[in-house]
Parts: structure tokens; C-alpha cells; sequence
């Protein structure tokens, strides 16, 4: 069953055959209402369920969009309001949904949930964040990039802040993908040592933001303070030294690109005038969700 759970288990061929068809679906559907559905639409007649532990903007309405402009539909289901949200199991609530719908969305508290429903569903599951990683989001990333760049092979990525749900799952795309990834985090805020073994020479560790940045193509901030962190006070006093300011993006070169996979906290992980400056591509990034988002599932449901 191709489920889309973590970049780290799927092939590097069909992440980057993904990434194409995002790019030529963007292409071919130029010019044409949001709503139309595209000029041939891959998934007529099949449905897509979302189940949102947590609150979300893009990854709902791009997952929405994307089905629809595939020819399918989606239903849209708050944990809190199913029967889950009850004590129902997961296993019993994969299996009943599996007889519905021909495509499950989890954005869940917990991975191991996102895990266990998959071994339950006759039906593939995505990834749509889980407090470990959050693979969707990266596939739309890499997109942007090998939009603006032309290629991934050999670029450097830096990563400054905390080494969160979004920085595994672009640890786990560098070796897969011919990029090399440096985390600026403060000491405590590293992401999982698993991940970096995992990764090899194409992702490295420091506590110095100055020293990930240097030379970067591409610096990436996100939030702080995720969903589901509780201690909110400490991590924007810890982090507070790790803003991406416009003097820390002056130590990338000089045609680097910045990224934030939004929502975005200006004056805490980076200043307004490097997310609303000539270097960002956040909202480009935001827009290929959806096209990133299509290309997922159809390598789930083709
Ligand atoms: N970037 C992202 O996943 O946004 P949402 O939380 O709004 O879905
Ligand atoms: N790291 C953030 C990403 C939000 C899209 C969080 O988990 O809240």
C-alpha cells in the first residue's frame, strides 16, 4: 500500500518523479479557473477524508483543491468531533473509513497514531504533520526551489531554530535528493540523532546560526513554538538569538532564497523584513501545496 508517511521510506526516484508531475500539473493547468478541474484530471470519482487533530490553513485548503482539481472529493473530519475523539480506536476507525473513502489525510498529535492507522487501513494514508515530521510540506518546498534554482543537486540548505517536525522531514529529503542540509539550533532544540545518522554527510549540526547560514542558498525558519509545545515562554527566550534577521541572511550569498513554511510569527523566528523582502518565496511555497499535494496523491492512488 503506498502510504505517504515519511520522505525517509519512500524512493528517492519516486520523490523526484512526484516533484516533475507537481511541476508539469502547475504547468498544464495555467490560466484556468481554481476551481476548474484540470484539462486531464487524474482521479475522477475518488475521495479523499482529512482528519485534523490540530488546526491547519494550507494543508486543508490545498488538499481540498487538489482532489478537486483531480476530478475527486474530499471530506473534511475534526478528530474531536468523530467518534475517535470518543475513545473509539484508531484500528477500528481505519477500518470502517477504508470502506468509505479511497484515501485518508491524518494531521495528528502523535506519529505512532498516524503509523497505527495506516496498519489498519486498507487504503493509503498521508502524512499531513505529526509532531515528528511533516513530509508534505517539503515536497512543496523542494518545488519552490527547483523552480527557482532549476535543480537541488548541490545546493545548501540552512535550517536555523528548532530542529522540528519540519526540519526531519528536510532531513530526511537531503540524501535522498542531492542537497546538503546545516541546522543552526540552540543546544536541547537539535533535531533526533536517529535522523541525522540516518541522513549521513548531507545534513550537519551546529549550535552557530551564523556558521549554518554562511554560504547557504536557501535559509528556512519556522515557528518556535509548534502545535502541542507547552512551554512556549522558554523556547522564545531560548530561541530568541536564532531570528533570522537581515544581517544573519547578509552571511548566505548573495542570491539566497528564504523559506517558512508559514504560519510565521514576524519579530520572533525572523523579521518582517526578510519574510516581506525581495528574498522570500514563502507565499510561492504556500501555492505549491496544492500543486505538491496533487502529485502525492497520485503516486497514493495510481
Ligand atoms: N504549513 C502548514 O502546514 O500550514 P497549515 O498548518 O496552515 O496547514
Ligand atoms: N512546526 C509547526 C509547523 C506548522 C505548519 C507546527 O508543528 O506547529
Amino acid at each position: 500500500m503506498p502510504h505517504f508517511l515519511d520522505l525517509a521510506q519512500i524512493a528517492a526516484a519516486d520523490l523526484k518523479a512526484m516533484l516533475a508531475d507537481a511541476r508539469a500539473m502547475k504547468a498544464a493547468r495555467k490560466g484556468l479557473p481554481k476551481g476548474a478541474p484540470d484539462p486531464d484530471p487524474a482521479l475522477p470519482g475518488r475521495t479523499l477524508a482529512m482528519i485534523f487533530e490540530k488546526s491547519s490553513t494550507r494543508t486543508r485548503v490545498s488538499f481540498d483543491m487538489a482532489i478537486r482539481q483531480l476530478g475527486g472529493s474530499s471530506l473534511v473530519l475534526q478528530a474531536a468531533d468523530m467518534q475517535l475523539g470518543r475513545g473509539e480506536s484508531i484500528a477500528d476507525t481505519a477500518q470502517v473509513l477504508s470502506r468509505f473513502v479511497d484515501a485518508v489525510m491524518i494531521r495528528a498529535n502523535a506519529h505512532e497514531d498516524v503509523v497505527a492507522f495506516s496498519q489498519n487501513a486498507a487504503i493509503p494514508v498521508i502524512n499531513g504533520l505529526t509532531d515528528r515530521s511533516h513530509p508534505c510540506q517539503i515536497m512543496a518546498d523542494l518545488m519552490t526551489l527547483q523552480e527557482h534554482f532549476g535543480a537541488l543537486d548541490g545546493l545548501k540548505l540552512a535550517w536555523v531554530g528548532d530542529g522540528n517536525n519540519v526540519a526531519a522531514s528536510f532531513i530526511h529529503a537531503a540524501p535522498k535528493l542531492g542537497f546538503d542540509l546545516v541546522l543552526g539550533c540552540p543546544e536541547g532544540y537539535g533535531p533526533r540523532k536517529d535522523d541525522l545518522v540516518l541522513a549521513g554527510p548531507a545534513v550537519k549540526l551546529t549550535t552557530d546560526a551564523g556558521a549554518a547560514v554562511a554560504g547557504a542558498d536557501v535559509v528556512i525558519a519556522d515557528t518556535f513554538v509548534s502545535m502541542g509545545d507547552k512551554d512556549g515562554a522558554r523556547r522564545l527566550r531560548d530561541l530568541a538569538p536564532y531570528c533570522v534577521t537581515q544581517r544573519l541572511m547578509a552571511l548566505a550569498k548573495p542570491g539566497a532564497v528564504f523559506l517558512h513554511c508559514l504560519p510565521a510569527h514576524r519579530g520572533e523566528e525572523v523579521e518582517a523584513a526578510v519574510i516581506d523582502g525581495p528574498q522570500s518565496l514563502v507565499f510561492d511555497e504556500a501555492e505549491n501545496r496544492l500543486h505538491a499535494q496533487k502529485a502525492i496523491l497520485k503516486w497514493c492512488l495510481k
